[in-house]
């Protein structure tokens, strides 16, 4: 049994992006694994300052994952400021981090680049990002594809202190799955809440119609072939079994076919796909009181293996005296 952990950032509505890249197989793993699963809530205030809107999708993310089958019995699952002591181990890998580890971070650039306010947090997430993974003693990580290079940072200040203090940590590992590591938004770039270009998996089905419908498409005449290397070829073959695949590719190499046919059939998958969910979620999110008790369970057990990591780290640093 392998401990398996990992998070996701309540800046948005989760989308299918998050769903394919992370959140399916982490609910998959849960009955074979010891799985531990967050709400990544300080992650989002680095690009959400807003107490209103962070406080919804954190609760809306904890419905998300419930409703999709993560089952708190089954694995650990809290949000992440439940268990502040990730806040403590952050400052201590701070010192062992050099500044240019950080200059290397390309989803730091990437999303100043989108217009994202370039602060301390932002930069620093990386460090905050390897003491989630390290305070749980994880061995793998599902992730997307985008998360690669936090993971080799993570692996890299764990070395560091294991080789400056005392081997306390384990070296984890990313599990990227190649068919689903990067989901196109509608406009093609990798779909991110950051970027204005989900398909949301639970919004109002109005919402995600529109967002469909607005799936960048380009302007080759219906009479001729239409490529199969396009945002909703893909989008469309995350829902496929590979004969439904072929045939979709058939149908976009044959002559004829209308965008705007495949765009509704996509949106009706996607409403067929997430249907029996939505009502599970609807439970979940018109019963705040349950949800909290569990997610006061979850930050208990998260909270217990978390001291014991922390005390070593606090005895090998001379940190407690
Ligand atoms: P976002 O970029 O939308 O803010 P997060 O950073 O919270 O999403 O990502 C949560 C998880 O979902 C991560 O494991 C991430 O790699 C994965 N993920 C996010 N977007 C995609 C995508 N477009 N394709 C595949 N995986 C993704
Ligand atoms: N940085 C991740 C993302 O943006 C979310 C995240 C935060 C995470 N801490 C983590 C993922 C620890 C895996 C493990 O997608």
């Amino acid at each position: 049994m392998k401990r398996v952990l990992s998070g996701i950032q309540s800046s948005g509505s989760l989308h299918l992006g998050n769903y394919f890249g992370m959140m399916e197989r982490m609910i998959k793993y849960q009955d074979s694994n010891d799985l531990y699963c967050f709400i990544a809530n300080y992650h989002a205030l680095t690009v959400l300052p807003n107490a209103g809107d962070l406080n919804k999708n954190t609760y809306n993310a904890v419905c998300d994952f419930l409703a999709l089958g993560l089952d708190p019995n089954k694995c650990t699952f809290w949000v992440q400021s439940d268990v502040p002591q990730v806040t403590e181990l952050t400052w201590i890998l701070t010192s062992l981090v050099n500044r240019g580890l950080l200059d290397r971070a390309t989803s730091f650039k990437d999303k100043v680049a989108k217009g994202l306010s370039p602060n301390m947090g932002l930069y620093s997430y990386p460090i905050l990002m390897a003491a989630d993974i390290l305070l749980f003693n994880s061995e793998l990580v599902p992730v997307g594809n985008d998360q690669k290079q936090h993971l080799e940072m993570t692996r890299e200040i764990a070395n560091r202190f294991n080789h400056q203090f005392e081997e306390v940590f384990i070296i984890p590992k990313e599990d990227i799955d190649e068919k689903t590591k990067l989901v196109p938004g509608i406009d093609g770039q990798k779909m991110s809440k950051s970027y204005n270009n989900i398909i949301p998996i639970f919004d109002d089905s109005k919402i995600i119609k529109k967002k469909v419908m607005r799936i960048k498409t380009d302007t080759t005449e219906i009479n001729k072939p239409k490529s199969i290397n396009t945002p909703l070829f893909q989008i469309y073959s995350l829902f496929l079994d590979s004969t439904e695949k072929k045939d979709l590719k058939l149908r976009f190499e044959t002559p004829g076919m209308r965008y705007g046919d495949v765009k509704l059939e996509l949106f009706n998958r996607i409403m067929d796909y997430f249907g029996p969910y939505r009502i599970k979620r609807e439970h979940f999110f018109n019963n705040p009181a349950h949800v909290k008790d569990i997610m006061d369970m979850g930050a208990k057990k998260a909270q217990n293996s978390a001291n014991e990591v922390l005390e070593k780290v606090r005895t090998a640093t001379g940190i407690s005296f």
